[in-house]
């Protein structure tokens, strides 16, 4: 078992990668949480059937009275009528502060169930297991816990940091195949930031590795794009200003994302996304063209698939700055410098947005 540690300016966690959740009692332990007097594993319908026995069977070895709450799988969920039914099932079992929630699933259960802890008596420990790929390399690491809300993604929430993380590897072998590739779009965003030059080309040089789910290239995979992700937010936890180039791509990819009414998943979007941001830095002089060519290449490879696009790139435009005024907030590109760094704040142009936008969906509609 390897384990990364996460420094925030309240605290420090572990984030500990394994291939079984064997080593669970062994890490509560460490992280302190075999005293924890109840444990409650919130998870969803999907992961229940396959990974609750095992999981609620680790953690029964360190603390007695554990129970579960599960909801219906998926984003629908994602909101507060299930945090209140988690809230009731709290009350009922009469979980206190020395309680420990467990988050087993994807960044749905991640980030409803964070929020439940984060909220209940003012907040209790809780930890995360993730189970998609999207969650092991990017939602389960950083303490940012939400819902949605009448329509708008994440708009109630609060930061708590988790008290570890444990990542099982193996429990991607069980994912859908195209939630995998939605993960990867984040591996690659974490690859293209310039935190790391070596981690773009591992990702373009282990592509089939990847691909066969390969013990020894996933949990690298898995392992640098954690790293990635916890240095930048040690350094601001809180989204001030350094925070801000994990959103490369994600101004592009939520505007398609919400204008397909959140049917492409969020990594496909990203990815689009990432393309976007790429071509404009191309525009703007710091990216050269080869870097677009192979960055497509590595799309093909990995089987992202192609957006279905019913609307233009005006409407793409419009939603990218709606979206953001409706959250009292200005538009922020990020895209990459000459240095091959993401910085947040770019100065382009409507016109050069626009053809971005358009090479975009270009890629698309091929
Ligand atoms: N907190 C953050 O910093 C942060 C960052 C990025 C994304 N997010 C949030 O994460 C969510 C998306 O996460 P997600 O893509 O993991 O969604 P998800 O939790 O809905 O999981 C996707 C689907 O895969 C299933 N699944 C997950 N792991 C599985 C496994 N091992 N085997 C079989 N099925 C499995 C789930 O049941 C679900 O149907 C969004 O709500 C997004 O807003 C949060
Ligand atoms: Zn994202």
């Amino acid at each position: 078992m390897k384990t990364l540690n996460v420094n925030t300016k309240q605290l420090s966690y572990p984030i500990y990668f394994d291939n079984s959740f064997g080593s669970l009692p062994r890490a509560l332990s460490a992280a302190g949480l075999a005293q924890a007097a109840k444990a409650v594993v919130i998870t969803d319908t999907n992961l229940a059937d396959i990974y609750l026995a095992d999981v609620t069977g680790r953690i029964k070895g360190v603390i007695n009275d554990i129970s579960t709450f599960t909801f219906p799988a998926g984003e629908k969920s994602k909101n507060l009528d299930t945090v209140k039914g988690v809230y009731g099932f709290f009350t009922e079992k009469n979980l206190d502060r020395k309680s420990v929630v467990f988050a087993l699933g994807g960044g749905v259960t991640g980030d409803m169930a964070g929020f439940a802890a984060a909220t209940f008596m003012r907040g209790v420990a809780y930890a995360q297991l993730p189970t998609s790929l999207l969650a092991q390399v990017d939602s389960s690491v950083g303490g940012k816990t939400g819902v949605d809300f009448m329509g708008h993604k994440n708009y109630i929430g609060a930061f708590h940091q988790p008290s570890l993380v444990y990542i099982n590897t193996k429990t991607l072998n069980t994912l859908p195949p195209e939630q995998f590739t939605s993960g990867l779009g984040e591996c690659i965003k974490h690859g293209l930031i310039g935190r790391d030059s070596d981690y773009y080309k591992f990702i373009t040089d282990n592509a089939d590795a990847i691909m066969a789910k390969d013990d020894a290239a996933l949990m690298k995979l898995i392992e640098i794009s954690c790293k990635i992700k916890a240095d930048v937010v040690s350094y601001d936890e809180r989204e001030h200003n350094l925070r801000e180039i994990l959103n490369f791509g994600h101004t592009f990819g939520h505007a398609i994302e919400s204008l397909s009414g959140f049917n492409e998943l969020h990594g496909h979007t990203v990815a689009q996304g990432i393309r976007g941001a790429l071509y404009l830095s191309h525009l703007l002089g710091d990216v050269n063209i080869d870097v677009l060519q192979s960055y497509d290449l590595l799309l093909k490879r990995f089987g992202f698939p192609a957006l279905k696009v019913d609307y233009t790139a005006s409407d793409v435009y419009e939603r990218m700055f709606s979206d953001k005024k409706a959250r009292g907030g200005q538009l922020r590109l990020v895209l990459i410098n000459g240095g091959g760094c993401a910085y947040a704040g770019a100065n382009a142009s409507e016109e050069q947005i626009m053809a971005a936008i358009g090479y975009i969906l270009k890629g698309c509609a091929a």
